[in-house]
């Protein structure tokens, strides 16, 4: 049997921005999600154990056909290959911390293993971006990278196709975060093509915001580098606005980043694709950790308690 894992992940700085070149700070969290993978059977069979949102595997079934079927095409695999492939792991099934990509990532490490490749992590990498079109469309690659590798990255969308720029973010420690799931599935790639579509047709609203994303994310890394948290949630609150701005925020990540912000989080954005799915708060110290997690959990939603920084596979 072939095993392997792939990390989840929250964007600190830049998602949807970074689809369009603007630079991103995305780390890894302490959540992975893990597959097994065994040669038998009769085509692909996907039994998916993951905890998830209320409904996300019924709406995620077949992008996840398809991007077992583009990871497959990406390894040079034959189609016809009988797979019987597991999922499951300590990363819950909820939209914006970057599940789909985990699944990749872990899945093709486990089908590489399972049939006696020597797959190194650059190429993993590779077929998981290939995987993650059938999720988001026009994928930026900000998520397998995290995935693939973990800690914490600047990231940066090469527009020509060449190779992506990306740089590790050295930051004196790891931090406790929180994160609030609305229980709302969303559609990353009907996300990433609308914020496309009103970008193209209003320039003169969107360029300034994609101008400030990106100070926020060169702001961003002073920070984190020079262990500057209050900074880091003061921009992370910036950038949620940004992100209300291109309106992929919703009522629900409001109330959530309200409630996180109230409860003393140094900061709280969406994180992901938004329009459902996951906000998370910066919350140094398990004290602060946990009053907002119980805040957030007292109005019915669910959360993780997890930190940022995270490299261990
Ligand atoms: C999704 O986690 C992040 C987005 O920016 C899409 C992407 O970068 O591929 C919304």
């Amino acid at each position: 049997m072939g095993k392997g894992s792939g990390y989840g992940k929250v964007i600190l700085f830049g998602e949807h921005f970074v689809v369009h070149g603007v630079p991103g700070i995305v780390s890894a969290i302490d959540s992975t999600t893990d597959a097994e993978v065994k040669k038998t059977g009769e085509g692909i069979a996907v039994r998916d154990e993951r905890k998830t949102a209320k409904g996300y595997s019924e709406e995620k079934r077949l992008q996840q056909l398809e991007s077992i079927d583009r990871m497959l095409k990406a390894m040079g695999i034959d189609p016809k290959t009988p797979l019987s492939i597991w999922i499951g792991g300590t990363l819950p099934g909820f939209s914006g911390l970057g599940a789909s990509a985990a699944s990749s990532v872990a899945i093709a490490r486990a089908i590489a293993q399972e049939l006696g490749m020597n797959v190194p992590d650059e190429k993993i990498n590779q077929v998981a971006y290939e995987a993650e079109k059938a999720y988001a469309g026009n994928p930026s690659g900000i998520d397998n990278t995290a995935a693939t590798y973990g800690g914490l990255m600047w990231f940066q969308k090469n527009m020509s196709g060449g190779t992506d720029f990306v740089e590790k973010v050295k930051t004196p420690k790891q931090v406790e975060i929180v994160i609030g799931s609305t229980g709302k599935v969303a559609n990353t790639k009907a996300m990433v093509a609308g914020v496309a579509e009103r970008k193209r047709q209003n320039p003169q609203k969107y360029d300034p915001l994609f101008k400030r994303a990106e100070e926020i994310a060169i702001e961003g890394r002073k920070a984190l580098e020079a262990g500057d948290l209050k900074k880091v949630g003061a921009l992370m609150n910036e950038n949620h606005t940004l992100l209300q701005e291109i309106e992929v925020s919703s009522r629900e990540l409001d109330l959530l980043v309200d409630i996180a912000r109230k409860q003393g989080a140094y900061g709280a954005k969406l994180t992901g694709g938004g329009g459902g799915g996951c906000i998370f708060a910066l919350t140094p110290g398990k004290e602060l950790q946990e009053k907002v997690a119980k805040a957030i959990e007292a109005q019915g939603f669910e959360v993780l308690r997890t930190m940022i920084g995270v490299q261990k596979l």
